[in-house]
């Protein structure tokens, strides 16, 4: 029989049972029920709502079930439904009747909501740790590359050199916003539910308090019918993890593209690439190609879940199970992600000559030129239109701005002298962008050095 079987003159439909039971995927959370279960009972006898001896007696036969679980989680079925009654059935296997005690002033709803809270706890603190192992990857890199020059882009046109160092610190500024995002999103989960009851709270006098204090809450959810029903922080959750996709996914398109022939910028260590089963020259970016593909799976679970609670009422809805595999799926994709790509980093070989040749072939010194100008006292747009001249005589003539001769300057303004060719020099025009933030070496040395902050205060 059913835990809830006494209003029931049948049986449920087995397709009934199938359909609506979690067990299969909320399995993930009997560690958190059962540290959920420990702390309920020792209030309710705190609470003397139940005996000393009846407490102990069920936190015995909780750690027992919990140790058969851990054995062999084929005990728990889908005729038990969902984790919370496994668990319970288990319980009451194991002690006899005393364990129906457990349940005392409790419903399933506010023990969901506490499951799903002790495991998003987690789930936050772990993914925070390797954020920040990725952003010390990138900063590492960074580091040993604090002289490489590349061409920074913009439209995917080469727009102005940088330095590779600032392009891999612009991914640890992302990467610190999604720390303190996750960081700040901690306060609103840390709450407990427990003793919200079904929606209404409960008859029994017991100390909400105290079971927040035992998990380490930091308080308790203010209103019983928001407690049971609130998934948002599942929500925030979700959305931060879709932030962080998002970002690696950038991250992942630019290695496709830098390890591309058309590019040859870096090469992926070999134990971070796979080859064809067809074409025996290919060295494939697939963990960045999946990474960014799995960026759609984790939009997918916020959406699902946005859609899923859009029309519910309060206060608990069956829908609100739905809650489960797509905030699992994205805690283990997530966290995938993260574990390979900082090793993916760390191991990447940077190809400085081929970014610097890069470079030198095209006009992303052509600001620079223009700004020479209006240094000689032309107006910036006067600047902009002759530099441009220069360009098309540039390509037509198949050269660079390095190659021309004062005499072709000359052509087109009479401005230019002979310091031009160290100012259009790489190094040079990196330099001269030595603004707070800028790509000029001491600019990016001084990031480095406040990302080091960071990570010391992380
Ligand atoms: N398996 C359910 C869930 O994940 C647990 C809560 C069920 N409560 C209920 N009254 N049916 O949401």
């Amino acid at each position: 029989m059913k835990l809830w079987g006494g209003r029931f003159t049948k049986p449920t439909n087995e397709l009934v049972d199938e359909y609506t039971a979690s067990i299969t995927f909320d399995k993930k959370l009997a560690h958190y029920d059962i540290q959920g279960s420990l702390a309920h009972v020792h209030m309710l006898a705190s609470c003397k709502i139940l005996s000393q001896e009846d407490a102990e007696l069920i936190t015995d036969g909780l750690h027992k079930v919990k140790e058969k679980i851990d054995q062999d989680d084929g005990l728990l079925t889908v005729e038990n439904e969902d984790i919370h009654m496994n668990i319970e059935k288990l319980l009451i296997d194991e002690i006899g009747p005393v364990g129906g005690k457990l349940h005392t002033g409790r419903s399933r709803n506010d023990q969901v909501a506490l499951d799903m809270r002790l495991y998003a706890r987690e789930a936050i603190v772990e993914i925070t740790n390797l954020v920040v192992e990725v952003q010390k990857a990138l900063h590492n890199q960074a580091q040993q590359n604090i002289d490489t020059v590349l061409p920074g882009y913009t439209h995917l046109q080469r727009a102005q050199p940088i330095l590779f160092a600032h392009h891999l610190l612009a991914y640890v500024s992302m990467f610190q916003r999604d720390v303190e995002r996750l960081r700040d999103s901690f306060k609103r989960v840390n709450k407990s539910p427990l003793g919200a009851g079904a929606l209404a709270g409960t008859t029994f006098p017991i100390d909400r308090e105290l079971v927040a204090d035992l998990l380490h809450f930091d308080g308790v959810c203010e209103n019983s019918l928001d407690a049971v029903s609130d998934r948002d922080f599942v929500l925030e959750f979700l959305s931060n993890a879709s932030m962080i996709a998002m970002h690696l996914s950038r991250l992942c398109e630019e290695l496709v593209q830098w390890s591309s022939a058309e590019f040859r910028f870096v090469e992926l260590d070999d134990a971070f690439s796979t080859g064809s089963s067809m074409m025996p020259q290919k060295k494939n970016p697939d963990v960045a190609e999946l990474v960014r593909g799995k960026t759609g799976r984790v939009y997918g679970n916020l959406f699902g879940l946005l859609t899923t609670l859009k029309g519910l009422p309060l206060a608990y809805n069956k829908d609100m199970q739905e809650d489960k595999e797509g905030m699992f799926d994205t805690v283990d994709t997530i966290k995938g992600a993260l574990a390979l790509f900082a090793p993916m980093i760390d191991t990447m070989q940077v190809k400085k000559e081929n970014m610097y040749q890069a470079v030198r072939k095209d006009f992303s010194n052509a600001t620079d030129l223009a700004d020479y100008l209006v240094g000689k006292q032309l107006a910036f747009r006067e600047a902009h239109a002759v530099v441009g001249q220069i360009v098309l005589y540039c390509i037509e003539q198949n050269k660079y701005l390095l190659d021309l001769s004062l005499d072709e300057y000359h052509q087109f303004s009479t401005l230019v002298e002979e310091d031009i060719f160290e100012k259009l020099a790489p190094e040079a025009v990196v330099n001269a962008r030595n603004v707070q933030g800028g790509t000029a070496k001491n600019r990016v040395q001084e990031q480095l050095n406040q990302s080091e902050t960071l990570f010391r205060e992380n």
